[in-house]
């Protein structure tokens, strides 16, 4: 199977998750990136079971309402009262542990909040994505526009990386993305915590501290289902 056909064999494997697992008339948080726009077109034949879905882009909001899926503030949500027993998104790099690096299509804010809002993170990934060590993919950083030469100051110093500017691109908050190539991530909730502390950083991509608990990865062998063990 070459890579889309990966993708699309996890998005089913995920979309039969959410079927066994989402209760009927739930709240479903929808990730962003190409297998979750592949999750997507197959939770469009469960439009029906779901009570609405909590999107973590603008892009993805838009191909949910384009299926016929009905999209929800999250804000009304945890407002309300409501719970979202299951997040579903895709990653750029995953380890043993299900921490993950995100944030290639940009989205890496609002996919932590919904991430962090929701009972349980299902990624969706193909074997590809599957790492020893985070790094190889360059890690995104949010940043405020005008804290970026101070954050790409910080970012050298404190990881020696090299902080590249995502030129021509602003995320859905207004802001921009510097990409920290050339690390070796061995304690990403250690570098998670000491990045959030960089004045004018809105978000990093590691997803240590509330990382997956379920991974769903394709390979030639079929989709595989790993938990996270817990301590
Ligand atoms: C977007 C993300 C995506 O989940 C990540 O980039 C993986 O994308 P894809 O499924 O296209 O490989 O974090 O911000």
């Amino acid at each position: 199977m070459n890579q889309n056909e990966l993708k699309q064999a996890v998005a089913r494997a995920a979309r039969d998750y959410v079927a066994e697992h989402l209760p009927p008339g739930a709240i479903l948080g929808v990730g962003t990136g190409s297998t979750a726009n592949c999750f997507i077109d197959e939770i469009a034949a469960l439009r029906e079971r779901i009570g609405g879905c909590v999107a973590s882009s603008e892009a993805t909001r838009q191909r949910l309402e384009s299926h016929g899926l009905r999209v929800l503030e999250l804000n009304d949500i945890v407002a309300d009262g409501l719970a979202m027993p299951i997040y579903v998104d895709g990653a750029d790099e995953i380890n043993a542990g299900l921490a993950m690096i995100k944030g290639g299509g940009g989205a890496l804010t609002r996919e932590k909040i919904v991430a962090a809002v929701a009972g349980c993170f299902v990624c969706v990934c193909d074997q590809s994505k599957r790492v020893d060590t985070l790094g190889s993919f360059s890690l995104p950083v949010e940043v405020i526009p005008m804290a970026r030469e101070h954050v790409r100051h910080e970012l050298i110093r404190l990881t020696g990386g090299e902080p590249r500017l995502r030129t021509g691109f602003v995320t859905d908050n207004g802001n921009e993305i510097l990409d920290v190539h050339g690390l070796a991530i061995h304690d990403p909730l250690a570098l998670e915590s000491r990045l959030e502390q960089i004045t004018g950083v809105v978000c990093n991509g590691l997803f240590a501290r509330r990382g997956a608990d379920v991974l769903l990865l394709a390979g030639s062998q079929g989709v595989q289902t790993h938990i996270r063990q817990t301590a």
